[in-house]
C-alpha cells in the first residue's frame, strides 16, 4: 500500500510517498524560513500562499523520485491539525481533492502523531510501549505511547515550548529567526559552566515544564554581560534546557517502569540533547530512539507514515469531507 503524505501546518511544505512493504520511497521538503526571516517569525498569510505555490511541484518531485504515477497511490494523508488554519487548509484541500479525483481515501493526520511515530521510520525501530519526548517549536510534552492512537499525556510545558525558548533566546542574542540551530552552533563554541542559568521545574516532582523564566534570565544576563559573552550565554542556556529535558525524561521512564525513550520534534535534532540522553541511558540500561535527522523537523514522511498506520489499523475515515483543526489536543485522538 502506497500513501502520499502532505504536510503544510506551518512554514514547511512536505511531501512524501510511504510504501507499507518497502518503506519510505521519497520525500521532499520546501522550507519557507528565508521568506519569514525578515519578519522575525512566520507570517500566516505568506505561509498559505507559498504552500499553494509549492505543493503541486513537490508532489511531482516525490512521485518521480519514487518512480510512481498518481495511479500507483492507494491513499492520501494530510496534516489536519494543529497548526495555522490557512496553511492547513491548503494541504487539506489539495489532499482531499486529489484523493477524490483518484477515488482514494483521504486521511487526516494529527501533526504531533506524525512526530511521535517518526522514530519508527529509523532502524532499529522502537517497540511499543515507549515514552515519547515531543520537543518542537510549538510543543513540549512527555507521552506514554502504547500503540498507534494510544497516547497518554504525562506532562507538558506550562508556557513556552522548548523550540520556542531556543528561538526567542536566539533572537535575544541577535541570531535571527528561527534561531534553534544557530543557537546550538554558537553554544558549541561557548563555556557552559561560566553562567549558571536556572533549571525551571527540574525538581518540581511532576513531569511539567516551564521555559519562559529561562528566557528572562538570558535577557538580564546578556544586558549585563554584553555581546562578548554571547557564546557562553548560549552554552549556559542550552545546558539548562538539556538538563531539564533529560531530567524529566528519565523521571518519566522511572515512574512508568518503561525502558524505551523516543525523541521527536525539531529540538530532537539538538546534538547536546542527544549526547546527554544517550549517556544517561547507557548508564541506566535504557534505550533511546531518534527519527532520522532530516525527519526531526516538519516533513511529509511522518504524515504519510502515520496515515498508512491508521489506514492499516482501520482508523481512517474516508467520506470525502474535510475539516482542519488548528487547535487539536493529541489526547483527543481515537484509540484503536
Ligand atoms: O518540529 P519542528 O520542525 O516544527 C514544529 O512543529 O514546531 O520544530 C522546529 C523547532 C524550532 O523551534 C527550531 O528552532 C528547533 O525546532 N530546532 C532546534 C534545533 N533544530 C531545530 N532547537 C535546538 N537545536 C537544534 N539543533
Ligand atoms: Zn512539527
Amino acid at each position: 500500500m502506497r500513501v502520499l503524505g502532505v504536510e503544510s501546518s506551518c512554514d514547511e511544505t512536505g511531501l512524501a510517498v510511504y510504501d507499507t512493504g518497502r518503506g519510505l520511497l521519497a520525500h521532499a521538503v520546501h522550507t519557507q524560513v528565508a521568506m519569514h526571516a525578515e519578519y522575525g517569525g512566520v507570517v500566516p498569510e505568506l505561509a498559505s500562499r507559498d504552500h499553494i505555490r509549492r505543493i503541486t511541484p513537490l508532489t511531482r518531485t516525490v512521485l518521480a523520485e519514487a518512480g510512481l504515477t498518481l495511479a500507483d497511490l492507494d491513499a492520501v494523508a494530510y496534516t489536519q491539525g494543529p497548526g495555522l488554519a490557512g496553511a492547513l487548509l491548503v494541504g487539506a484541500g489539495f489532499a482531499t481533492a486529489l484523493a477524490a479525483a483518484l477515488g482514494l481515501p483521504a486521511i487526516g493526520v494529527h501533526h504531533l502523531e506524525g512526530h511521535l511515530l517518526s522514530p519508527l521510520l529509523a532502524t532499529p525501530r522502537p517497540a511499543f510501549p515507549f515514552i515519547a519526548l515531543l520537543v518542537s517549536g510549538g510543543h513540549t510534552q512527555l507521552m506514554r505511547v502504547d500503540g498507534v492512537g494510544r497516547y497518554q499525556l504525562l506532562g507538558e510545558t506550562l508556557d513556552d515550548a522548548a523550540g520556542e525558548a531556543f528561538d526567542k533566546t536566539a533572537q535575544l542574542l541577535g541570531l535571527g529567526y528561527p534561531g534553534g540551530p544557530a543557537l546550538a552552533a554558537l553554544a558549541q563554541t561557548g563555556e557552559a559552566k561560566r553562567f549558571r542559568l536556572p533549571r525551571p521545574m527540574l525538581r518540581s516532582g511532576d513531569l511539567e515544564f516551564s521555559f519562559a523564566g529561562l528566557k528572562t534570565a538570558v535577557l538580564t544576563l546578556s544586558k549585563k554581560e554584553g555581546a562578548a559573552a554571547r557564546a557562553d550565554i548560549a552554552a549556559g542556556f542550552q545546558a539548562a534546557v538539556v538538563d531539564v529535558l533529560a531530567g524529566k525524561s528519565l523521571a518519566a521512564l522511572e515512574q512508568t517502569g518503561l525502558a524505551r525513550l523516543v525523541v521527536a520534534g525539531g529540538v530532537g535534532a539538538n546534538r547536546a540533547l542527544r549526547a546527554r540522553l544517550d549517556a544517561e541511558a547507557a548508564l541506566r540500561g535504557y534505550e533511546v530512539f531518534y527519527p532520522p535527522l532530516e525527519l526531526c523537523t516538519d516533513n511529509g514522511a511522518m504524515i504519510a507514515y502515520a496515515g498508512a498506520l491508521r489506514l492499516q489499523a482501520g482508523m481512517a475515515a474516508a467520506d470525502g469531507r474535510f475539516s482542519v483543526r488548528p487547535r487539536w489536543d493529541l489526547a483527543e485522538l481515537a484509540a484503536v
